[in-house]
């Protein structure tokens, strides 16, 4: 296999520069261990972090979804599930934690628990080196460093990537407006987005949204970043934790067909049938109280389609499940093991790279 080696290989101890991002409230374990032993970074997600903490703002029945466990018992038991499979080729994983100011108190006690996890057991301490912070202010989060993680933090401008590098982030991920679930208010699309933060700032960028192959990770580098972090792509894996039913529809939709409505914390991207544009409905009609932010107001969209029966993820019905996914559902056509996926992506960037001064001419 080739290698395609990046500062982003070297900082945090993996052989491919590729992320796979937080995709929480749902579990990515199984989707963590995959990608961790395929040389790339496997995230934890905070699984069922809204449902169980604010019940009320909840997109779905929280036990139905999750069980009885509580969100820290489950984010511990999936710590020690990816620790344990990934030991003997020790791995590197990392946790998401959402930091919107709408669950900061929820953000706090994830932290703890890693922090915790790691203190507990040497293997953790070793391998579960990363924490990715999401939709919210940096600031607060500084000091998981002086725990020993490295800290990514995901943003979405410019104007937030000064911001997280002030406050000490090691590296910064720029979030394009066509990836999956929450994006920014403002419409900036990753081709704008990458370069600009790259410019923008010294410490080092990952670029997300929209990514999914050889082709899109060159361009990335090409962008100015040093690796890529993958949403929807990963969805559509053979070990991914999530439904069949959502890998297929990623596979059967083109890039038109994504909605964005109101989400949990501001808008959300979702892969488009009737629960989506019942969800678009449902903001346009409530959007001046959308636009104020309250989080359970925010919600109300999804939680009267749940009531009325429009929203049902448990059921498996393409039309009424509740499914996110970004612009690039579109350009993904397969299931794949995530070793695969990650092989083709490699394979095909390096050899773009290689040719690509063949195939211009410079004088
Ligand atoms: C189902 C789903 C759930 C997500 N949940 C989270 C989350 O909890 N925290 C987070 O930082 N990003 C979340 N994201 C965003 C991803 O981490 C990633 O940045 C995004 O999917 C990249 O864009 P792409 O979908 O085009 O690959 C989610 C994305 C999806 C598709």
């Amino acid at each position: 296999m080739s290698v395609l080696r990046t500062e982003l290989c070297d900082l945090l101890g993996i052989p491919h520069p590729i992320l796979q991002g937080g995709m929480g409230p749902y579990k990515t374990e199984d989707l963590a261990i995959a990608v961790s032993n395929a040389g790339a970074l496997g995230v934890i997600s905070t699984i069922g972090m809204a449902a169980t903490l604010l019940p009320e703002a909840a997109p779905v029945d929280a036990k139905r979804m999750f069980g009885d466990d509580p969100p820290l018992v489950l984010l511990q038991k999936s710590i020690e599930a990816v620790t344990k499979a990934t030991r003997s080729s020790r791995a590197i994983f990392g946790v998401n934690v959402p930091v919107a100011s709408e669950f900061l108190i929820a953000s706090q006690m994830f932290v703890k628990q890693v922090i915790e996890a790691r203190e507990a057991d040497s293997d953790t301490e070793r391998q579960l080196r990363v924490i990715v912070t999401s939709a919210g202010n940096p600031k607060p989060w500084a000091k998981v460093k002086e725990h020993g993680l490295l800290w990514l933090h995901v943003v979405p401008s410019v104007y937030h990537a000064k911001k997280a590098e002030s406050a000490g982030a090691d590296v910064i991920i720029a979030s394009g407006h066509e990836g999956g679930a929450h994006c920014a208010w403002d419409p900036v699309h990753s081709m704008v987005l990458v370069p600009a933060v790259a410019r923008a700032v010294k410490t080092p960028v990952v670029a997300a949204g929209g990514f999914c192959d050889g082709a899109s990770l060159a361009a990335a580098l090409c962008l100015g970043a040093i690796g890529v972090q993958l949403g929807t792509r990963f969805i559509a894996t053979k070990e991914s934790d999530f439904q069949p039913v959502w890998k297929e529809a990623i596979i059967k939709r083109e890039e038109r067909q994504t909605l964005v409505a109101r989400g949990l914390f501001g808008p959300m991207r979702f892969l488009r049938n009737n629960c989506a544009e019942k969800i678009v409905e449902q903001t346009l009609s409530d959007a001046p109280r959308f636009y104020l932010g309250d989080p359970v107001e925010s919600n109300s969209a999804i939680l009267k389609l749940e009531q009325q029966g429009f929203v049902d993820l448990m059921d498996g019905k393409e039309d009424t499940a509740l499914m996110f996914g970004g612009e690039v559902t579109g350009r993904i056509t397969d299931l794949p093991t995530v070793k695969q996926l990650v092989r083709s992506i490699i394979e095909e960037a390096a050899s773009l790279l290689k040719t690509l001064p063949g195939n211009v001419l410079i004088r």
